[in-house]
């Protein structure tokens, strides 16, 4: 797989997921335009970038539920590469809660998770349009199973789903495909960001392990390497679709 001279914009690469998928595509050459908000930890994984193959990548300080931030990122990575391959809709975070959760907290979820994956989406298409390029758009295991506790983080992502379905249709006939990548539990910060503590994480994903088929949660890594094929010519069949990757745990328990 080799992505030499692609130009590949990754949100919420300053950790996480996004930081895995950025070290991925660096190591296949890429070109990358980062996008975070926290200046210290972005900056830091660009230099793990630079480090693999001497390739800098761009890096922009934004937050995408704010309008003019996605404006400028798109504004930023064309000034920088003059064009767009592919577009990697990672930024997002979580706040446990349940039906009774404040509905402010669902209002600033929808507002990172899905319209700022909207806007992004909706301002670089007539660059993929050029480059006929792709869309990898990073939802969750709990757009599809059920999780009370996330209802409205796990609504964000169902949304994300039917987004990204709805412009695979649209896109498809014109060359630009678009995917959704459906990962379980992954030992990142998400949890530990906004609802547990370090403990209460670590308690959780060693008790969620056991349960699961493979005894085991993801790593950034390998959801990375997941994104990079859909991201790649190797894909170049597969539009609209949901890829799971969650060790089994969709499975869910065998009753024989
Ligand atoms: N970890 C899991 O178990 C899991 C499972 C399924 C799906 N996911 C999804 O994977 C994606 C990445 O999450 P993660 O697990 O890697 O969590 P993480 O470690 O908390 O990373 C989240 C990233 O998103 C960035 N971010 C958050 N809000 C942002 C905003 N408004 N604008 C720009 N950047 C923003 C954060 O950076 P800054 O703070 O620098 O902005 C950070 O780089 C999310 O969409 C999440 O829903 C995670």
């Amino acid at each position: 797989m080799d992505f030499s001279s692609k130009v590949i914009l990754i949100t919420g690469a300053s950790g996480g997921i996004g930081a895995s998928c950025a070290l991925r595509f660096a190591s296949l050459g890429a070109d990358l335009a980062l996008v975070g908000r926290n200046s210290e930890n972005l900056e830091n994984i660009a230099g793990k970038c630079e480090e693999t193959k001497g390739l800098r990548p761009l890096t922009i300080i934004a937050d995408v539920s704010i309008d003019e931030d996605v404006e400028r990122i798109v504004q930023e990575t064309i000034d920088r590469y003059g064009k767009i391959d592919v577009l990697v809709n990672n930024a997002g975070f979580l706040i446990m809660s349940g039906l009774s959760g404040d509905i402010e907290n669902f209002d600033k979820m929808m507002a990172t998770n899905i319209r700022g994956t909207y806007l992004l989406t909706q301002k670089t298409v007539p660059y993929l349009l050029e480059t006929k390029g792709n869309i990898v758009n990073i939802s969750s295991i709990v757009s599809i199973k059920p999780v009370p506790a996330m209802l409205g983080y796990s609504m964000t992502k169902a949304a994300m789903d039917i987004f990204t379905k709805c412009i695979a249709l649209e896109l498809g006939p014109k060359g630009v495909r678009a995917n959704m990548v459906n990962p379980g539990p992954v030992d990142t910060n998400l949890f530990t960001a906004n609802s547990l503590t370090p403990e209460q994480n670590n308690q959780y994903l060693s008790k969620v392990s056991e349960a699961i088929p493979l005894r085991k949660v993801s790593k950034g890594e390998d959801v990375a390497k997941l994104v990079s094929f859909l991201a790649s010519d190797d894909a170049s069949c597969i539009t609209g679709t949901n890829n799971i990757i969650d060790c089994g745990l969709i499975l869910g328990e065998t009753f024989f």
